[in-house]
């Protein structure tokens, strides 16, 4: 195979690379080749934000899309037919700094200096972003865009305060037109294959592509956002000899409503994922604001989540509840299957040599149903669940005509509960019935001890949580959210 040149845009000018390894990151690169060293490097697993960038790409309506992303676990190849930002692109051209920077300044927003680029970063995507009519954000707003950048000196309120401050200083514009005219040029017709020592990196266009790759390929490594992939490199030093990434593949990303379900794209980055599940399902914003962090749920996807099975995986729990369907291809073929059977062992799904995710289908509400999901962990972001649990009943005259019990953290998988459910199930929905079923858990789950829980906290939790899902929809007067939850007041 003859290797083509990865291309994107930075600093003003068109880049080619056809020397670097297909992992190496878009922060090592920065830095380390590039010598722009504004962008810094804190833990390498996208967890503390120093690394953060902004991605521009072309979107549906050939505008640009602009996101802020940790580059310390975004491969180069990725970027191919993309722009790149970091701080170094915010000098304005009389050299004076930029609303953000200067908005900082202002509010003493930096003290060692260290998180102030990925600061800066995560910022100016929001500043970019956000129509001038729409004014200056709220606090909620900015806590939730810096959810994925820490600080460990100045204390976030002047950060915050510099974050509503940059609206109030004079507007310094974007040209997203010029920008969509580079990024344009920049598109190839054909998929990106690049080689680099003995390793492969294919970026298909079209899911007719990927089906093909796919079979023909069947030890390459589906990439997706990289949020689990990027650290078995930087943390495990893992050897991936093939990446077939699927983020260039358009078709992958659609989210449509389709008869009486939503039908969500593998490739669909999770903020996009959750804008619409939410839409339908509004009891799954804290979980949308307690996953991972802004800028991990702009580079990961749902189908990510869901492909990588992992066991404490937040998603999984309230998919399986709304009886989910998971939709698998293999070379131009799909089948479909409930997502809790695609979950065989841990680690180990139902998907077959040369098949891929190509998205799932999640059926609309239905009259009488209640649903609720809960995520128990030690911090409200960026923490991985301890337990997570969601529940989906319906109620006829006040009886449990069907349940959908599903926890992460309890088992080897992503698992339903059927002793819970046949504990609900014909019984009226009442203390007694809420009792049992929580009595009926541990014959469902075993629950592990670890770092982040013992078995019997996690027991314990999870019987409470079916409680106080009960306590918010009993018949008889329901518990307001003010009153089961702590961060309602927050
Ligand atoms: C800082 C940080 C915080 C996080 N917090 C959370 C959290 O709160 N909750 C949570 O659940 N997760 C969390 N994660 C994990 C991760 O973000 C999610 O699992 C994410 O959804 C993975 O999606 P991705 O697109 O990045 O997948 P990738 O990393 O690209 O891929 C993950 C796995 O899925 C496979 N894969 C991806 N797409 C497909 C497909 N279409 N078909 C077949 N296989 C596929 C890949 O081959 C790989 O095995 C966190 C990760 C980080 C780094
Ligand atoms: S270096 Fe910490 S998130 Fe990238
Ligand atoms: S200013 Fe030192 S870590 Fe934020």
């Amino acid at each position: 195979m003859e290797t083509q040149a990865i291309r994107f845009f930075y600093r003003g000018r068109v880049h080619e690379v056809t020397d670097q390894a297909t992992t190496r990151t878009v922060l090592q690169y920065t830095r380390e080749d590039l010598h722009c060293t504004g962008t810094k490097e804190g833990c390498a697993e996208g967890d503390c934000g120093a690394c953060t960038v902004v991605i521009g790409e072309l979107a549906d309506d050939g505008g640009v899309a602009l996101r802020a992303v940790n580059s310390c676990i975004q491969f180069l190849p990725t970027l191919d037919g993309r722009a790149l930002f970091t701080v170094e692109d915010l000098r304005q051209a009389d050299g004076a700094l930029h609303p953000v920077q200067q908005a900082l300044v202002d509010c003493h927003g930096s003290q060692c200096g260290f998180c102030t680029p990925g600061f800066v970063m995560s910022l100016w995507a929001m500043y970019v972003n956000r129509p001038e009519a729409a004014g200056c954000p709220s606090r909620r707003e900015i806590d939730d865009v810096l959810s994925g950048n820490l600080c460990r000196c100045t204390g976030y309120r002047p950060i915050v305060d510099a974050g509503q401050q940059m609206f109030n200083l004079p507007r310094a514009e974007f040209d997203r037109a010029a920008l969509a005219k580079q990024l344009q040029a920049l598109q190839r017709g054909d998929m990106l294959s690049y080689e680099f020592d003995g390793h492969t990196f294919h970026a298909p266009r079209t899911l007719a592509e990927l089906g093909e790759l796919r079979a023909r390929f069947q030890e390459a490594r589906i990439l997706a956002g990289s949020t689990d992939v990027g650290l078995w490199v930087t943390k495990q030093f893992r050897d991936l000899k093939h990446l077939i990434y699927i983020g260039q593949v358009n078709e992958l990303r659609e989210v449509a409503r389709q008869g009486d379900a939503l039908y969500i794209g593998a490739g669909a980055l999770l903020n996009d994922a959750y804008d619409a599940l939410i839409i339908h399902y509004p009891e799954l914003a804290e979980l949308r604001q307690r996953f991972a962090s802004f800028p991990i749920r702009n580079a990961g996807t749902l189908g990510g989540n869901v492909a990588n099975g992992s066991p404490i995986g937040d998603s999984m729990p309230a998919l399986i509840a709304l009886r989910t369907q998971i939709v698998l291809h293999r070379a131009g073929v799909t089948r479909e299957m409930p997502l809790e059977d695609f979950y065989l062992a841990y680690q180990k799904t139902a998907l077959e040599a040369g098949e891929f995710v190509q998205g799932i289908r999640v059926p609309l509400p239905q009259a009488g149903q209640h649903f609720r999901t809960y995520k128990l962990a030690k911090r409200f972001d960026q923490d991985i669940s301890a337990v997570c649990a969601a529940f989906a009943v319906t109620l006829d005259g006040g009886n449990v005509t069907s349940a959908r019990v599903a926890f992460g953290g309890m088992a080897a998988t992503p698992k339903r509960g059927a002793a819970v459910e046949a504990a609900l199930v014909g019984q009226p929905w009442n203390e007694a019935t809420a009792r049992a079923a929580m009595a009926a858990l541990p014959a469902d789950y075993q629950p592990l001890s670890d770092m982040r829980a013992t078995s019997g906290y996690r027991l314990a939790g999870a019987q409470n949580l079916l409680y106080r899902f009960f306590l918010e929809t009993r018949p008889d007067a329901p518990l307001s959210a003010q009153e089961v939850n702590a961060f309602a007041f927050a």
